[in-house]
């Protein structure tokens, strides 16, 4: 199972359930209100960690209840939280939650994410060393990321990014990107294309981008430029809050293997994430994510 680091954002989000989402002006009563570990740094992370690949965090917290509690969270996930810095200068990154109807409504306050600096990942250089495949996503600056695909690229490690919340991005980033895990929407944004469709902006980029499609499954294309599908698998969805950072988190910890084959994982590992609350709550150990592989293989007719 593969090293994995990972370069991102750690929140603590504040979710609440509710029947209806509220529009602007409107006041209404929800089911629940509960905090659960997020970020989609600490995410993958944690996503990765428990499918037993060895994972390292780069990322900031606030000094802070949050921080506190977010990093002990981490560390009984078994992720070296040696590169994690605690900062006086902002509180602890949050988002705001809301889940109506298993789908969810997020706004991100990134606080101390934003106070990571490319000094931090410089500083961290050992780690990229040490790592088979390093993670990233865009709740951090670019500069930091640019810093982290830039140690990455000079190490030789591939440096996978998921460009959420999408930005366009410059071409040192993408230069020195192995793959790419956008949406449709932020493929959109991340190529600055409007006059295309997704299959002509996946085929352009053989075997450089993994687009997720929901619980459609994921699209990519191979060395050819031949799209492939990976179909998405029906489950009884309570969150779907971390299923994208479950899926990326799946990708990193398996890296190196076929790529259909880790679509394939990642794909199932996303399901089952959904089916519990919180975008950690649901993520798979490896025995959970081939037990519900065989169960569904035992499922197939002959
Ligand atoms: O991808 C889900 C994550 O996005 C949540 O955990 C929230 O913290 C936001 O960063």
């Amino acid at each position: 199972m593969n090293k994995v680091l990972v370069v991102g954002s750690i929140n603590m989000d504040l979710v609440v359930e509710t029947d209806k989402v509220p529009d602007l002006g409107e006041t209404l009563l929800g089911q629940h209100f509960n905090t659960h570990p997020g970020g989609k740094g600490a995410n993958q992370a944690v996503a990765a960690s428990r499918l037993g690949a060895q994972v390292t965090l780069i990322g900031c917290v606030g000094n802070d209840t949050f921080g506190a509690d977010l990093l002990s969270g981490l560390k009984q996930e078994n992720i070296n939280t040696q590169f994690i810095r605690i900062t006086d200068q902002a509180a602890t990154g949050i988002a705001l939650i809301t889940v109506s109807q298993s789908e969810n409504a997020i706004i991100v306050v990134p606080g101390a994410n934003h106070i990571l600096s490319p000094a931090d990942i410089y500083a961290a250089e050992s780690a990229f060393i040490e790592a088979d495949v390093v993670l990233s996503q865009l709740e951090v600056t670019l500069p930091v990321i640019q810093a982290a695909a830039e140690i990455a690229a000079r190490h030789n490690k591939p440096f996978l990014l998921n460009p959420a919340p999408a930005a366009p991005l410059p071409d040192s980033i993408l230069q020195n990107t192995a793959l790419l895990t956008p949406n449709e929407h932020e493929l959109a944004i991340v190529f600055s294309t409007t006059a295309e469709t997704w299959q002509e902006t996946l085929q352009k980029h053989p075997a450089k981008v993994v687009m997720t499609h929901g619980r459609h499954g994921a699209w990519f294309t191979n060395t050819a430029g031949e799209l492939q599908h990976q179909p998405g698998i029906p489950v009884r969805a309570v969150d779907t809050t971390g299923a994208g950072d479950t899926f990326n988190g799946t990708l990193a910890a398996f890296w190196g293997m076929d790529m259909g084959e880790i679509c394939r994982l990642a794909c199932a590992a996303g399901a089952l994430s959904v089916t519990r609350p919180g975008a950690q709550g649901g993520m798979p150990t490896h025995k959970e994510l081939f037990d519900f592989l065989a169960a569904l293989n035992a499922d197939k007719p002959a």
